[in-house]
């Protein structure tokens, strides 16, 4: 199988969390377009959707789902979404999309975070994809320079984010400690969002291989 159809696997897989009846989170890319389709096709209602990104905000729209502001819902009973990568604790590099922050809002407000994903995401260390960071505009010269004294090296993307903000893809990172770095890239001023989903990690984790699409837990203790 290629990891188009791998990624499609996964995605359908997450149509059984779906809660009819309840506001669903939905995350971005491509496994969760692949989501969004298979969505449509089972026919499961839910009332609303709240969206990370203009991208699945218009996919969903497309295809007949009703779009929430965030402000309007309390809390999100189940949120679908991706990763760049994912490390056996389901510690997550997210933001190859460029929509980590909206991204880390709905992760923050969900009851259970489903994560899709095609077998080679998974890890044993994070960093090998690079972390992307969203970065207020005016700060980015500092927060490289930042980024580098921790032994990152920086990559301005050609991109603006939703938000209206830059992102620096930091390469050269082996994360074996997820919680501490995301802490410590939050506290630089002038940052948005790290993509790193540590201290809020996945609950559940649709992993699409040759053998099928495993459900997986962290183990936790
Ligand atoms: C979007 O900003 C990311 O966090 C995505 O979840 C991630 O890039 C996964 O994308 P694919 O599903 O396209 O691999």
């Amino acid at each position: 199988m290629d990891q188009n159809e791998l990624k499609k696997a996964a995605g359908k897989r997450a149509v059984s969390f779906v809660r009819e009846g309840k506001v669903l989170g939905v995350g971005t890319g491509s496994t969760v377009d692949f989501f969004i389709d298979a969505l449509a096709e089972s026919g499961i209602r839910v009332p609303a959707c709240v969206s990370s990104s203009v991208r699945s905000t218009a996919h969903l729209e497309k295809l007949g789902f009703k779009v929430v502001d965030p402000n309007e819902v309390e809390g999100i009973e189940v949120y679908v979404d991706g990763a760049d990568q994912i490390d056996p604790g389901f510690c997550m590099i997210k933001g190859g999309g460029g929509a980590l922050t909206r991204e880390k809002i709905l992760a923050s407000l969900a009851r259970e975070y489903v994560c899709i994903a095609d077998a080679s995401k998974r890890v044993p260390v994070l960093g090998s994809f690079p972390l992307p960071v969203e970065v207020i505009p005016m700060a980015v010269g500092v927060v490289s320079r930042t980024l580098r004294s921790l032994g990152g090296n920086p990559v301005l993307r050609d991109f603006t984010t939703d938000n209206g903000c830059k992102i620096l893809d930091v390469a050269g990172l082996r994360i074996t400690d997820p919680v501490k770095l995301e802490s410590e890239i939050n506290q630089i001023p002038g940052v948005v969002t790290v993509g790193l989903f540590a201290h809020r990690g996945a609950d559940v984790l649709l992993l699409a291989t040759e053998e099928g699409v495993k459900e997986l837990r962290p183990a936790r203790g």
